[in-house]
């Protein structure tokens, strides 16, 4: 949420901070800005929209110079225009910077500032940290004679971070010490990288792959003060600390388009892949088993786990009751998905032996982090199911298990879901395993698992299939997604992939619930795709949707291959192939990613950028 970028060094800034934010924009692209340090004077170009309208601008109007900063915005505080955009100025320009994060006590900060005679331009929370910065400058100055240098700076620095309440990952520059960048962070990822004679600072280390390998992240209450030729990191109680330098991959695992129109639809080709990877070299075949090389407990410890729980958002979250699912079921430990907005603030009993997982694609969510942060801290052993290398909650989790899915750039996650349910699928075949599984069935499972790929290259041949029933249905207004068992999970996720993308209203529900309350909704209007695959309960789920059909509802039906009955029932049936319940959601949640895309497309929104949201959501 929000991407920053800063740069210091021989080359022009202008250029390198574009990249950056290109780059950075799936973090937020309500408005984009940049400042370069000119001639003494900080120049700015800043707008509301996209980054590629910021180029536009910069284009029109450039700036030299090596030294700069940039953002691209997620709005928090404050409607999206022009002014609210980063950077913000404090004072009359002598400091600025750009912010990611959210100030939760600034509304107390602009009024005391406002009557120390500060004038506030925008509506942001960013700009009272900006003016508060300036206010503790001019006091350093008149402490310090005047003398404008780092270190006047940096005491500034730190007086003004002791008085902020929230979360912040901030770069700053001074107008009068033209060499200097200085960076902090409480919350919000921030990562240097090391060049020759120059330094870089992002939100994530995308924005530095091309340019450097190393890399130090920095953690919360660390500040870093940065020249071209050096990098000096503080910490906020300890004082000066070595940097912590780590090499990263030099290859971005193909964040291009290639030839596809949009990174979601690319993403859910990319599938098949994306599951290979996660499954490369985590079997034991001898031992019908799975293999985790970052777990780091032994298998003692690991047996003496009576309870998991689960904790994600969104998307992760629905990936995490399909885990539920299949860790009771194999593994017979008992095992709770929470939303990790509630249990942060949540104090459900977790018995000494209890296991977390923190399930997250970006490993930068803020809720999903602060659960994880509060688990720890009960001395839980807390682990990490992640997709991206050296993110915060990767870092600091106990151990994990990556993705291995490349990167994911569209907003509607959909390789993230089916990489994230292959890692759950092996983790309860592995605590499975060391309890009550037979060998013959954990060999079944693998060899379903091994299946997979193969199966999800045919289950994208419904494709055209999928765009006629988009076509059929587009001006819809309203969805029910319904399934059963492993399906639910599945309807959640089709709602959500429907909602975020083309903004239509859509629920997700267990079957059965239907004649609870929401049947009331069904009319001819009200599409319900039904995800209905060969199951144990299949009568059940036919049922649940002849109900629908007597009230009129058009049903769009996911089933099996050669299910001839569903057909007679259905207004529309989607195949796809059969595969054992358990894997059924790697499966049927394929049509429904491509339905949604094709829905949005159809009403002309944005796919990889839908209005409202940011694909790492750094804030509370
Ligand atoms: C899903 O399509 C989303 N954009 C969103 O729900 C996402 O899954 C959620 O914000 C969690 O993100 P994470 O996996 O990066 O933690």
């Amino acid at each position: 949420m929000c991407g920053i970028i800063g740069y210091i060094g021989h080359q022009e800034a202008q250029n390198i901070l574009l990249d950056g934010l290109h780059r950075l924009e799936y973090r937020g692209y309500d408005s984009a800005g940049i400042v370069v340090m000119h001639e003494g004077e900080l120049a700015l170009r800043k707008k509301a929209g996209r980054v590629p309208e910021l180029s536009q601008l910069v284009a029109e109007r450039p700036v030299t110079g090596t030294l700069g900063i940039g953002h691209t915005r997620w709005a928090t505080h404050g409607e999206v225009n022009d002014a609210n955009s980063h950077p913000h100025f404090g004072g009359e320009g002598e400091v600025c910077l750009v912010h990611n994060g959210v100030i939760e006590n600034y509304t107390s900060l602009r009024d005391a500032l406002q009557e120390k005679g500060y004038e506030f331009k925008t509506e942001t929370d960013s700009e009272a940290v900006a003016h508060l910065l300036a206010y503790e400058y001019r006091e350093q100055l008149g402490k310090n004679g005047s003398v404008a240098d780092a270190t006047s700076c940096l005491n500034a620095l730190q007086a003004t971070l002791k008085q902020l309440k929230g979360t912040y990952g901030l770069v700053v520059l001074f107008r009068d010490v033209p060499n200097t960048m200085f960076v902090a962070r409480v919350g919000s990822p921030l990562v240097i990288g090391i060049g020759n004679k120059e330094h870089f600072v992002a939100s994530d280390a995308g924005p530095l792959l091309g340019h450097t390998d190393e890399v130090v992240y920095l953690s919360d209450n660390e500040l870093a003060v940065i020249t071209a030729d050096d990098l000096k990191i503080v910490h906020r109680d300890t004082g000066a600390i070595d940097p912590k330098v780590q090499i990263i991959e030099q290859s971005d695992g193909n964040a291009d388009l290639g030839d596809y129109e949009h990174y979601m639809l690319k993403e859910i080709y990319e599938q098949p892949r994306a599951v290979e990877n996660a499954l490369r070299g985590r079997f034991n075949d001898d031992e019908a088993t799975a293999v985790f090389g970052g777990l780091n407990m032994t298998a003692q410890q690991l047996r003496r786990i009576d309870r998991i729980v689960l904790t994600a958002c969104g998307t992760s979250w629905h990936a995490g009751l399909v885990g539920e699912y299949l860790l009771e079921e194999f593994a017979r430990v008992p095992t709770e998905v929470e939303y990790a907005s509630e249990l942060r603030y949540r104090n459900p009993p977790m018995s000494e032996n209890t296991m977390i997982f923190a399930i997250t694609q970006s490993g930068e969510t803020a809720d999903t982090l602060a659960a994880m942060r509060e688990c720890k801290r009960k001395g839980h052993p807390t682990l990490a199911i992640c997709n991206v290398v050296g993110s915060t909650i990767a870092r600091e989790a106990d151990g994990g298990i990556y993705l291995h899915a490349g990167p994911e750039i569209g907003v509607a996650s959909t390789k993230a879901f089916t990489s994230q349910v292959t890692v759950l699928t092996l983790l309860a075949l592995f605590f499975g395993r060391m309890r009550h599984l037979s060998y013959p069935a954990g060999k079944r499972i693998i060899r379903g698992l091994q299946s997979i790929p193969e199966l999800m290259e045919q289950t994208l041949k419904c494709h055209e299939m999928v765009k006629y029933v988009a076509e059929k249905y587009s001006e819809k207004n309203n969805f029910l997604y319904l399934g059963r068992l492993y399906n639910f999970p599945v309807a959640l996720e089709g709602a959500l992939k429907l909602k975020e993308i083309s903004y239509i209203h859509a629920e997700g529900y267990p079957a059965a619930e239907m004649k609870h309350g929401p049947l009331a909704l069904v009319d001819k209007n009200t599409p319900s795709v039904f995800v209905v695959p060969k199951c144990g309960i299949y009568p059940k789920v036919i049922s649940n949707l002849e109900e629908v059909k007597a009230r009129k509802g058009p049903v769009i039906a996911i089933a099996c291959h050669g299910d001839e009955k569903i057909a007679e029932l259905a207004d529309d049936v989607i195949y796809v192939p059969d595969v054992e319940e358990y894997l059924q959601p790697l499966i049927t949640s394929i049509p429904l990613q491509l339905l949604s895309y094709h829905i949005a497309l159809l009403r002309n929104c944005n796919v990889d950028r839908p209005r409202n949201l940011a694909k790492s959501v750094t804030v509370e």
